[in-house]
Order: C-alpha cells, then structure tokens, then sequence
C-alpha cells in the first residue's frame, strides 16, 4: 500500500447473494462499519445484476461503493442479454469490472472487448475495475510478464483515467485457496506500474491504484498490503459473509 494511493477492497460476490441474502448482508455490514475508518480506506461491492438496486438501497449514506459485474461497451441497441450502462446509472451505480479471467474463460472476452468496455465505461463517467492475470500453465511455463505486458497493451484504455483501477489476479490463485505470496504480488505489481508508466507517464502511474486478487482472505490480506505497489484487494469469497469483508476492512484500516 501507499498512503497517497489509499487502499480499495472489493467484494466479487460472483453469481452469489439473492436479493434477500443482499439485504441481509448488508443490514450486518452497516452495524459493524466503524465511524471511524479512515478515509483512505474505500469499500466496494459487486453484487449480481438483479441484487444491484437493493444494494445500493442498503448502503445509502455509507461509503459502501456499489458496482456491476458486466456491462457491455454500447450505450443500446440489439444486444440480447445485455445491459447498457446508462441502465446502470439510472440505479446509482458509480463502478464496473470488466476483464474476469471468469469473463474471458466462459463468455469469450478477449483483451480487445476488455478495452472496448473499459474505454466506454470511462467515456460515461464509471469507475472501472479491469482484470487481468496468468494461467497456471503461463506461469509455469515462465510466460507471466510476457502474458501480462500483452492483456495491459491489449487490454488498457489509450488515455489514462483517474477513474482507472487494475486488478492482477493470477488465474491459478482465483477460488482455489492458492494465494500469491506477497513477493509474487508485488513483483507482478511492480511489473504492471511499470508499464503504466511507460504508457501514461510517472504522474499517472503513481496514481493509479492497483488491486491483487485471487484467493484473498482476512488472515493474509494485510501481508498482501504491506507491500509497496499492492493497493488493495478484489475478494471472492472471502467476501461473501459481512464479517469476512468487515475483518477484510478492518485489516486495511490498520495502516493508517
Ligand atoms: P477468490 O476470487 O477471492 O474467491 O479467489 C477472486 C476473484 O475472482 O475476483
């Protein structure tokens, strides 16, 4: 973590939480959400489409940010299936994720819909969350950086957004209880600001915030964040209870 850059933990609740599960999840995070916790540590959820509106009911008047888990690059037209961002803005929704390995392995997105999605978000005023990160096989077959520099210049909107965060997620880490260690992160981490450098300047760069996900849980987080170019987390399932994402918060308040 990094003072400047603050720390943002978000919660990927996947195809998870009906609507009454969402009321009540966040009925239990609203009682344990300290006061207190600085203003350098930002909190987001990413509930499925149709728990959306409950959602960002319930966290009114906290600074539980709420985001949509895919939103397709056109404003409207002959989609079928899809929701257009302004369908989200009329519900409150400030932030989007685009580019889940999880999107890329079953629903065929690829770097260019990725960048697609992200510069459109942008360009109608959201916050996005874009995703990207190595296969186990990439890894072991000691392809990550070249995987890595290919989705970020594939994948990464041309100009620079302060509205734009990275998530890293090794696709080997995501659900299977198998964490980066907080070298591994902070190495891909360090990789990635550098290319951000390279594509949008030092100023830019040292401002955008860059999440690591991939089985993240309250008990490792905070090794995770001690690292320097590690700006938060993108949490599965570990997110799913108010008491793991609470504990998730906590951990992140204690840097500051
Ligand atoms: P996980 O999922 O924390 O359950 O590994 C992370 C993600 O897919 O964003």
């Amino acid at each position: 973590m990094n003072p400047t850059r603050g720390i943002l933990i978000a919660g990927n609740w996947k195809m998870n939480h009906d609507q009454a599960a969402t009321r009540a999840f966040a009925q239990a995070l609203k009682s344990g959400l300290s006061k207190s916790m600085s203003e350098k540590v930002q909190a987001l959820v990413f509930p499925p489409m149709l728990s959306l509106e409950v959602a960002k009911r319930e966290f009114a008047g906290t600074r539980v940010r709420v985001g949509a888990q895919n939103v397709h690059f056109e404003e409207k037209g002959a989609y079928t299936g899809e929701v257009s961002g302004g369908m989200l803005k009329e519900i409150g929704i400030t932030t989007t994720l685009v580019g889940h390995s999880e999107r890329r392995q079953y629903f065929g997105e690829t770097d260019a819909s990725v960048k697609k999605r992200a510069e459109s978000h942008l360009a109608q005023g959201f916050e996005v969350v874009l995703c990207y990160g190595e296969t186990r096989a990439e890894r072991e077959a000691g392809q990550t950086e070249k995987v890595l520099e290919r989705q970020l210049r594939e994948g990464l909107p041309s100009e620079w957004n302060a509205r734009l965060v990275l998530a890293y997620e090794p696709v080997w880490a995501i659900g299977t209880g198998l964490t980066a260690s907080p070298e591994q992160a902070e190495e891909a981490h360090a990789f990635s600001r550098k290319f951000l450098v390279s594509r949008y300047g030092a100023e830019n760069a040292a401002r955008t915030k860059i999440l690591y996900g991939g089985s993240v849980t309250p008990e490792n987080v905070h090794g995770l964040l001690s690292q320097p170019n590690v700006d938060g987390g993108l949490v599965g399932g570990a997110s799913l209870k108010p008491e793991g994402f609470l504990a998730l918060l906590n951990s992140a308040g204690s840097f500051f």
